[in-house]
């Protein structure tokens, strides 16, 4: 696609991953950003239109649907972390947590804008995921279940809105530089740099982004006997 056909709505856009690809997106042409958040008023890049905008709730979707009617390219980006573990007490209600954000927000605003995509062209539609959609990482096991579950959903909608000429691309991203990760100090990519390799997905009708040394590593290593997943804590 040539960016500057581009009608791009991404979520979660106020911060972190999702303001980038608002910057980025606009500094590639595209010919108009729609900006996505909970609060639209915590938008802040200067040419987006703020859209109000909560994955968790259909009515929000529904309504930023009918205002974006003339979107060709969707990123569903918002996303949360709560930190779960799978046999603590509090295990399953964090992962209902993230799974309500992380699989059902995406799920349900692929499924509210698939008919704006068919309607301008079939587009493409951005999934962002995780290295941890292949890899459960201890302390964060919930949300590593939420991610795969994405993953799962993203290759099913492949199927789905290829009838219509949807491309689905997946993203997959080791750790990033976003408020999401601030406790954890370790070398992280940016998001400027992820957001620039998803623009050019798009433009190129790529259908997965490795974004980092991470993902293309374990992904690699997925039919591998030492499988990255298969390791147990620490092994
Ligand atoms: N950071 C990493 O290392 C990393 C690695 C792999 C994948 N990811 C994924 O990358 C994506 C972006 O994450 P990030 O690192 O940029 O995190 P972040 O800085 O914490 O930003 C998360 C964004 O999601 C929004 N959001 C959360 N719940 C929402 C809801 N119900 N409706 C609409 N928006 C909602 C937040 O809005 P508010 O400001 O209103 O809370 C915020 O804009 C997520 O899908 C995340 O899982 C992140």
């Amino acid at each position: 696609m040539d960016i500057r056909d581009a009608v791009v709505l991404v979520t979660g856009s106020n911060r972190g991953l999702g303001r980038a690809l608002v910057e980025a997106f606009r500094e590639a042409g595209a010919g108009k950003v729609y900006a996505a958040a909970r609060h639209p008023a915590s938008v802040d890049v200067p040419g987006a239109i703020p859209v109000a905008l909560d994955v968790t709730s259909a009515d929000s979707i529904h309504a930023a649907a009918r205002e974006c009617a003339d979107v060709n390219v969707v990123v569903n980006n918002a996303g949360i972390s709560r930190s779960g573990v799978l046999l603590a007490t509090d295990g399953e209600a964090r992962a209902r947590e993230e799974l309500e954000t992380n699989l059902f927000g995406a799920w349900r605003v692929a499924s509210a804008f698939a008919p704006m995509l068919a309607g301008n062209g079939g587009g493409a539609l951005v999934n962002v995921l995780s290295v941890l959609s292949w890899i459960s990482l201890p302390g964060t096991s919930t949300y590593c279940v939420s991610k795969a579950a994405a993953w799962s959903m993203t290759n099913g909608l492949r199927h789905e809105l290829a009838g219509q000429g949807t491309l689905v691309i997946g993203v997959h991203i080791g750790l990033m530089d976003t408020d999401m990760t601030a406790g954890v100090d370790v070398p992280k990519i940016a998001p400027q740099d992820v957001a620039a390799q998803i623009v050019q997905a798009v433009a190129q009708g790529h259908n997965e982004v490795l974004a980092d040394e991470t993902s293309r590593r374990v992904k690699a290593s997925l039919s591998s006997q030492q499988a990255a997943y298969l390791a147990p804590a620490g092994g």
